[in-house]
């Protein structure tokens, strides 16, 4: 019997919900329902199932890795994406969750983050993330899925 496919979360913080309209020079035209039928599509391409999610409150961001964590140690989820916005700058209580949960992440930025302002060149992701993708625009989604179809999280990995 083939195992059933894994899922992959991807997970967009605070003000994500305005892409298309905000700032397109840093971030583009298209919106983020167009970043979820691009991450469909890669999941699709990769054998795994997508759970797509946006939430402008860190609380709300927390139980979610808190879940992914959860999800897997039970051997059901490939990895998470994770562009947490400007939590990325701020955020000790993201840090903890993502290292609490031992979870596999990606931390993802559509704006090369480190071509921009000082404050935005300090992430408290970065030292509990597997990886990072910043700077290929909305396309480093999928990107990023195909990252975790070569590196999926085992039940102990983080
Ligand atoms: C962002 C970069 C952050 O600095 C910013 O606060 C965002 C979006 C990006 O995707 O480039 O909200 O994470």
């Amino acid at each position: 019997m083939t195992a059933p496919p894994k899922s992959v979360l991807v997970l967009n913080g605070p003000n994500l919900n305005l892409l298309g309209t905000r700032e397109p020079s840093f971030y583009g035209a298209q919106t983020l329902a167009d970043v979820e039928a691009l991450c469909c599509d890669a999941c699709e391409t990769h054998g795994f199932t997508l759970d797509f999610r946006q939430s402008n409150h860190e609380g709300v961001l927390i139980d979610l890795i808190h879940a992914a964590g959860v999800a897997q140690a039970a051997g059901t989820l490939a990895g998470v994406v994770f562009n947490a916005g400007a939590y990325t700058h701020t955020s000790i209580a993201l840090h903890d969750a993502i290292k609490g949960a031992s979870v596999h992440l990606i931390e993802l930025h559509i704006s090369n983050v480190h071509a921009r302002e000082s404050f935005r060149h300090h992430s408290w992701i970065s030292p509990v993330a597997h990886g990072v993708m910043a700077g290929f625009g909305i396309q480093g989604y999928g990107l990023a899925i195909a990252a975790l179809a070569l590196q999926p999280a085992t039940a102990s990995s983080q």
